[in-house]
């Protein structure tokens, strides 16, 4: 069979999955085959210098480039697919490093994955997750290589690619080479990300709403420039570790527990989980030293610390920078913001895309930095337009999450961004209902991890189903293309975290601006809880 023959059996109907299945017939995988091995000469990519394609088989353990993966060294082909390697000029001083990855058995959706961080790396895990779908996927390195901004120095071009131009370029290159391997265009185009990988899901539906029919953006680093202030202003609370203001890792988990004890049953029940910690006001006074006692408690000096890492970040003219970190998740964050020690993205935000000074001292952040870094907004990286119109009048929908214990971007964030384009767009839940919805993941960490239902299928290790209600991604799939919008996105905790050991409980996880109530019954069980 030839290329142009299977691909007839697409326009037929169904999937190119018929025209291109596994090793069953191999006639056609054959066909797919010397297609990939051909591809390289037939690509007319604007700017593109294509380094190979590669037909990588199902089960394939990929060694993958150190400058472009950060610290994955490999990553197992989930399908068939054709892989395409390239580079694209932006500027004549940047450009991105990029792939596409194409299954055999495509089901005609394009997926463009994001990044995390500063990075830097192509997202291979995500790209894999997307392919397992058959999508047809792309990744960028977002115009730099590793997890430093030290590529930011000087060079206004490469903090462009970082901010927007990197994910546009790469959709606009992966369409291309989709349309040209397959022989057709795609039928939907999707985005998945999270962390950084959010904030440019929110880039592209405030900027390029055509880009995508359907984006999945999780714990979203938006209002980046403040964020970048926020994670670095904890160090002046803290101070460093020997400072009496800091407060030690090991008094953590006990500041923990008297938070659940204070908030963990206003949801109605008391599992370790705050289903909403926008409700929680917690105060450390109980857990302040008396007499002689200094075991187990704070400091007058380390109780103000700990109440000021739970106070929203204001500018001198009363202006709110960040919102408060969300409690919850402060063991996570003892080790990293509560650590006595600079916090590496906003180091390398401020040396490198805000000052061009690689002497900045992180030990001085203060209010004229947090300012300054909002006026100079580097590439316009805020990503805090509340104008979605475009989405909306494209019927392009917007799935929003953010893990509830997130010790990286605090969740208080997210419903502040939701009601931002609310009052934007003069819309109320009903009519946003339509295109943007914004889910509260209970129990959930920085996009994955954390003690409660964390795993809603974002990407692998963190799928118990396909379905759209687990499933964040199908969720937004059957959306685009059924018109069933997601109510809820139930969660699931596996026994001990451990996938083998089988599902101790699922919990659906509501919608702004519903939260999670206990009404009686087993709590294990999804109907026990209510979304009021
Ligand atoms: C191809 O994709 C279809 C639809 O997603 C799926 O049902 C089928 O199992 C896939 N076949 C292979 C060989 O992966
Ligand atoms: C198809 O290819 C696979 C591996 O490439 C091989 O193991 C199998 O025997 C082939 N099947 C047929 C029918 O040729
Ligand atoms: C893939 O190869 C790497 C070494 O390059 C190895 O560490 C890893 O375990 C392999 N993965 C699988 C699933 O075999
Ligand atoms: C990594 O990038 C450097 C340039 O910075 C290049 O010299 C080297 O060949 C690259 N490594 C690979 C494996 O391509
Ligand atoms: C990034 O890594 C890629 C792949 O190794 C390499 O081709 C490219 O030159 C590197 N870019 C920079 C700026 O070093
Ligand atoms: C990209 O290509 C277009 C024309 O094909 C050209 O005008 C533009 O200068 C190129 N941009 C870069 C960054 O090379
Ligand atoms: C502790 O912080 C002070 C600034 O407040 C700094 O001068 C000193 O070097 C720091 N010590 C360590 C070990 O980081
Ligand atoms: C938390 O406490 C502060 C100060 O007492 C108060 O202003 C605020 O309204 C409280 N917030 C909630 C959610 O109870
Ligand atoms: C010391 O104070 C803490 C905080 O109030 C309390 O949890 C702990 O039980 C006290 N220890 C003793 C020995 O009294
Ligand atoms: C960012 O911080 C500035 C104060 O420096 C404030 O005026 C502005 O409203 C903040 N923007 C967002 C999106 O939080
Ligand atoms: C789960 O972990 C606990 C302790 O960490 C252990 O006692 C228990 O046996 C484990 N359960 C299973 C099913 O492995």
């Amino acid at each position: 069979m030839k290329l142009a023959q299977a691909l007839q059996i697409f326009s037929l109907g169904a999937y190119v999955a018929s025209a291109f299945p596994t090793s069953a017939d191999n006639s056609s995988l054959e066909v797919f085959e010397s297609s990939c091995a051909d591809i390289v000469p037939k690509l007319n990519i604007a700017n593109a210098t294509v380094y190979f394609s590669q037909f990588v088989a199902a089960g394939t353990n990929l060694t993958l480039d150190n400058n472009v993966t950060c610290t994955q060294p490999s990553q197992v082909a989930p399908v068939d697919m054709c892989r395409i390697a390239l580079y694209v000029a932006t500027s004549s001083q940047s450009g991105i490093n990029m792939e596409a990855w194409l299954p055999a058995n495509w089901t005609g959706r394009f997926l463009s994955t994001g990044n995390g961080g500063l990075n830097g790396c192509i997202g291979y895990g995500y790209m894999a997750y997307a392919i397992s779908y058959g999508f047809a996927s792309v990744g960028a390195n977002n115009g730099h290589n590793g997890t430093s901004g030290g590529a930011f120095l000087n060079n206004a071009e490469v903090v462009k690619d970082f901010a927007w131009r990197s994910v546009h370029t790469g959709v606009l290159a992966g369409k291309e080479i989709a349309k040209t391997f397959y022989g057709k265009a795609h039928t939907k185009s999707y985005y998945l990300g999270c962390s950084t990988g959010g904030r440019q899901g929110f880039k592209s539906a405030q900027d390029f709403p055509e880009d995508f029919d359907g984006i999945v953006a999780g714990a979203p680093a938006i209002a980046f420039n403040n964020l970048t202030s926020w994670s670095g202003h904890f160090l002046p609370i803290t101070g460093n570790t020997t400072a009496p203001t800091f407060v030690p890792t090991n008094m953590w988990p006990v500041i923990h527990q008297d938070i659940l004890n204070q908030c963990d049953g206003l949801d109605g029940y008391v599992d370790g989980i705050i289903e909403d910690p926008l409700k929680c006001n917690y105060t450390s006074k109980n857990l302040i030293c008396s007499g002689a006692n200094t075991t187990n408690c704070l400091t007058s000096l380390q109780s103000e610390t700990v109440q000021k890492i739970f106070s929203p970040l204001y500018a001198d003219d009363g202006s709110l920078i960040y919102p408060r970190m969300q409690p919850g998740s402060e063991i996570v964050a003892s080790f990293v913001q509560y650590s006595g020690t600079p916090f590496p993205y906003t180091v390398d935000w401020f040396r490198y895309a805000i000052y061009n000074d690689p002497s900045w001292d992180p030990y001085t952040i203060s209010n004229k930095d947090y300012v300054y870094a909002n006026q100079v907004n580097p590439a316009d990286i805020q990503t805090w337009k509340g104008d979605l119109s475009g989405i909306q009048e494209r019927g392009a929908k917007i799935l929003h999450f953010h893990g509830q214990m997130d010790g990286i971007i605090s969740s208080d964030n997210s419903p502040r961004y939701y009601n931002h384009v609310s009052q934007t767009m003069g819309l109320g839940t009903k009519q946003l209902d339509e295109f943007y919805r914004f889910f509260r993941m209970s129990g959930t960490a920085h996009c994955t991890g954390g003690d409660g239902a964390s795993v809603f299928g974002l990407t692998y290790g963190s799928v118990e189903s396909d379905n759209p209600k687990e499933n964040v991604l199908m969720a937004v799939v059957e959306w685009v293309e059924k018109g069933n919008a997601p109510e809820t996105i139930t969660g699931t905790r596996w026994v001990n975290n451990t996938q083998s050991l089988g599902v101790d409980y699922k919990r659906a996880h509501c919608r702004w601006p519903k939260s999670n109530h206990f009404t009686g019954g087993d709590p294990k069980e999804v109907g026990s809880w209510q979304c009021i």
